[in-house]
């Protein structure tokens, strides 16, 4: 997804998103940052900060001596990351909207500041068009020594649900049917995957550790979901009968599949730049 699509899809999923921040991506979003372990005082950049998921959590670790930099293309989540740390007192969490490849603060290079501590991103290295160069985009924005962590779906888990639903969008979609373009993600769905891609970034001390994070799906919240993630892509913009089209589509076609319950089980990688 370019950095337009994805910003206009999760812009668009503000609300549906919101709903599943407390269980689903602040949870997921304070293990992350349990393993990016930013320390007080150190500047970290949590790149694809949704409604700060991660980003939040590195705010409290850095305290106010340190600085976290939190970017996403989705307007209305920076929106919301921004008021909760308003409403935190976390003055060190600075959330900006853009395209986090090529985000710029304008700031000028200064003496005893050679990059950050820590770069983070959740969910998001799967998405950049070409996530080997996206990533290695992220990793210059380290200091030599500095540590980089990044969350992927398990196999068997979220990507079971991507194809129900796309197979609900496709009769109102016929475009969509010339075939799904298969997700990054499956380059990072196993340990072994995620390990060897941490390498072949130029990473040492790379570590991966798998998360079990599973919960009952009841129908009216698989929908949520639907328009809360990066599913909603594939119904933007339909009038709301065929909505309705598709929810009914994709509810029987979760019950066929079996899919009762959600399971966002992940994985969770870090590595240190050479330093
Ligand atoms: C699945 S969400 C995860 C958000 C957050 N990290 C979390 O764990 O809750 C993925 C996010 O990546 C953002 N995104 C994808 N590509 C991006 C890019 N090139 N620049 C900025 N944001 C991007 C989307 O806007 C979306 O908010």
């Amino acid at each position: 997804m370019n950095p337009e699509t994805a910003g206009q899809v999760f812009h668009s999923a503000r609300d549906e998103f919101a709903l599943w921040s407390a269980r689903l991506w602040r949870p997921l979003g304070e293990l992350l940052t349990a393993v990016s372990r930013p320390a007080p005082g150190e500047r970290v950049f949590d790149a694809c900060c949704g409604a700060g998921a991660s980003a939040l959590p590195a705010a409290h670790a850095v305290g106010p001596g340190g600085v976290v930099d939190a970017v996403d293309a989705a307007e209305g989540l920076v929106a919301d990351a921004a008021r909760q740390a308003e409403a935190a007192g976390l003055t060190q969490a600075r959330f900006h909207t853009g395209d986090v490849l090529t985000w710029d603060d304008g700031a000028e290079p200064h003496d005893g500041y050679d990059g950050y501590d820590v770069v983070q991103c959740g969910y998001g290295v799967f998405f950049f068009p070409d996530m080997d160069a996206g990533a290695r985009a992220l990793l210059r924005r380290l200091r030599p020594g500095g540590r980089f962590a990044v969350s992927s779906w398990l196999a068997g888990g979220m990507e079971r649900i991507v194809p129900v639903g796309h197979a609900a969008a496709v009769p109102e979609r016929p475009e969509l049917a010339q075939g799904q373009r298969p997700s990054a993600n499956e380059r990072l769905n196993s340990e072994e995957k995620m390990r060897s891609w941490l390498l072949s970034l130029g990473l040492v001390d790379v570590e991966v550790h798998p998360v079990d994070y599973r919960f009952p799906l009841h129908p009216d919240d698989a929908w949520t979901f639907y328009l809360g993630a990066a599913l909603r892509g594939f119904v933007q913009g339909l009038p709301p009968e065929a909505l309705e089209r598709v929810r009914a589509r994709f509810e029987a076609g979760l019950r066929e599949a079996g899919l009762g319950t959600l399971d966002a089980s992940s994985l969770l990688g870090t590595g240190r730049v050479p330093g």
